[in-house]
C-alpha cells in the first residue's frame, strides 16, 4: 500500500509541473495533436499581408509582374528604350491590346492576372518612360 501511494504521488506531482497539459479536454488534445506549421494557400485571406485599396501605380504592377521579363530582356523582353521605339511605333492601343492579350512570348496581362486595362497601360507607360 506504501508502494502505490507513493507510486500516485510521484504520478500527481509530475503530472502538475509539467507545463504541458496533458488533460484529455477537447480543447488540450486538439492543441496536442495540432500540426506544428501552418500551410497557407495563395489567396487565403490570412495570409494576405495587405489588400490593395485602389489602382496600383505603374511602376508597382512593373516591379511586381513585369520586371521579371522587361527588366532583364528574357525571352527577349524589350527593355531598354531602343527595344522600345520601334514597338511604340506601333500605337498605345496596339501595346495596350498586346499586354492585355499577350504577344508571342509575352504573356496575357504580363501575367498580372488581377491587373485591370488602367494598370497595364500604367505600367506601359512606366516601362517606356524609364
Ligand atoms: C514572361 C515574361 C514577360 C512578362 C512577365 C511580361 N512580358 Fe511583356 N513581353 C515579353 C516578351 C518576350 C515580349 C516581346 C514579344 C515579341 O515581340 O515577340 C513582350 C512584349 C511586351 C509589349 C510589346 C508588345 C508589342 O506589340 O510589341 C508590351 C506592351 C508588354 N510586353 C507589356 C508588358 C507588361 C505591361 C507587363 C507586366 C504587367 C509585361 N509585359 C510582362 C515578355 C514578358
Amino acid at each position: 500500500m506504501k508502494k502505490l501511494s507513493a507510486a500516485l504521488l510521484l504520478l500527481a506531482t509530475t503530472a502538475y509541473a509539467q507545463p504541458y497539459d496533458n488533460s484529455m479536454t477537447e480543447d488540450a488534445i486538439k492543441k496536442r495533436i495540432a500540426p506544428v506549421g501552418a500551410v497557407y494557400f495563395e489567396g487565403d485571406k490570412a495570409a494576405v499581408a495587405e489588400v490593395p485599396t485602389g489602382p496600383r501605380t505603374g511602376e508597382q504592377v512593373y516591379q511586381a509582374a513585369c520586371f521579371a521579363c522587361h527588366g532583364t530582356g528574357a525571352l527577349g523582353a524589350p527593355k531598354s528604350a531602343d527595344d522600345w521605339a520601334p514597338r511604340l511605333a506601333k500605337g498605345a492601343d496596339t501595346l495596350l491590346n498586346h499586354a492585355i492579350n499577350g504577344f508571342n512570348a509575352m504573356p496575357p496581362k504580363g501575367t498580372c492576372m488581377d491587373c485591370s486595362d488602367d494598370e497595364l497601360q500604367a505600367a506601359i507607360d512606366f516601362m517606356t518612360k524609364n
